[in-house]
């Protein structure tokens, strides 16, 4: 019953997050990909710790071999993520006056999203950047480059990464934007009024990204987040699932009922989005269970392995493939 008819418009984009190792030694996995997916995003490969393990260079490999992946099988390619306060070099805490931040930031930006120029097409600029406390003060997470810049990095970041590329869809992202609950209204409220000032001020922005990791024991507020996104799409603005995935440490062990749960709570949120006139794309956080952040971040209490993704550890389609495919169909 949970699992009927969409509202909405089909034909949606689907793709999932790639690891750059997982292509280069898995035909099955590549052929997965090649088979569900219409774009792919980079999972950690852009990330600052990867591609600057050090202040004096980049480290472009990854990335390139997951666009090269992506050209030849006639894929879109996202990044993820060029402002993030988490997976960064210890380097970074060396960083001390707001001249010196913002001008490594700019430089990372313009370096990155020129380096990608053409060949990623949408970008996760700013990622993860409410507070856990969302109703305090403007609501942005104190990260080292609030720290640093002050509230206008935003601001800053998406007109520096549209200057490298003008072509780029330009998102910012982030979690906890799909459940009912006071906490959960407070962080679309921040969300909201975050985007709300950068386009009132014409800054170049494209699009919000609702990250999408759904939780066993927390509820998809259907009514919620169709206003949500209805209120994104009022200012011109799209919406992309970026990491859907659902964390199944409070569903039952038994596979059948755990695997149909998980496809539930996913088609709950996708059918919310388009009853709010719909995404522009929504990306799994993975494509097969056993590559799952779950697995090491998430574990269930009973020991047994996550199933948050669409495949199995076998690569066979559980019914999370079905809702996927079903927003996708043309
Ligand atoms: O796969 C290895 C495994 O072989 C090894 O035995 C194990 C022991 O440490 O580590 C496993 O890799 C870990 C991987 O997560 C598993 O998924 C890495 O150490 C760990 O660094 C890696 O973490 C990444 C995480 O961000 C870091 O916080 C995940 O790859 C990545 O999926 C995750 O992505 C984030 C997004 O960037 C932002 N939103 C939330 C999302 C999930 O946390």
């Amino acid at each position: 019953a949970a699992r009927a008819r969409p509202a909405a418009p089909l034909g949606t984009p689907v793709g999932c997050a790639v690891q750059a190792s997982l292509l280069d030694r898995d035909a099955g996995y590549r052929r997965a990909i090649l088979r569900d997916c219409d774009l792919v995003v980079t999972e950690d490969a852009l990330k600052w710790d990867r591609l600057r393990p050090t202040r004096g260079a980049f480290d472009f490999a990854e990335g390139d071999a997951i666009v090269r992946f992506a050209r030849d099988g006639g894929l879109a390619v996202r990044g993820h993520a060029l402002v993030f306060h988490g997976q960064v070099p210890p380097w970074l805490d060396t960083l001390r006056s707001r001249a010196e931040a913002e001008a490594e930031l700019r430089k990372h930006i313009a370096t990155v999203v020129g380096h990608y120029r053409g060949a990623i097409t949408s970008w996760d600029v700013v990622n993860e950047f409410t507070d856990d406390a969302p109703e305090r003060g403007t609501g942005l997470r104190n990260t080292l480059w609030r720290r640093l810049i002050g509230d206008g990095y935003i601001e800053m970041s998406l007109r520096a990464a549209a200057q490298a590329d003008p072509a780029a869809q330009l998102l910012l992202s982030d979690y906890f934007l799909e459940f009912e609950g006071e906490h959960y209204d407070s962080r679309r409220a921040v969300m909201l009024r975050t985007v709300q000032g950068l386009v009132a001020r014409g800054v170049p922005l494209h699009g919000v990204g609702m990250q999408g990791h759904l939780y066993s024991d927390r509820v998809v507020d259907r009514a919620a987040v169709a206003r949500f996104v209805a209120e994104v799409r009022a200012l011109g603005l799209v919406v992309v699932v970026t990491e859907l995935d659902v964390i199944d440490q409070t569903f039952p062990a038994d596979l059948r009922q755990r695997d149909e749960l998980v496809a539930q709570q996913a088609f709950r949120l996708l059918d919310a989005i388009a009853e709010g006139g719909g995404a522009d794309a929504v990306l799994t956080w993975g494509l097969r269970d056993r590559d799952s952040w779950t697995r090491w971040h998430k574990p269930r209490p009973d020991g047994l392995p996550t199933r948050s993704l669409p495949l199995d550890d076998d690569l066979k389609p559980k019914p999370l493939h079905e809702v996927m495919q079903h927003f996708r169909r043309r």
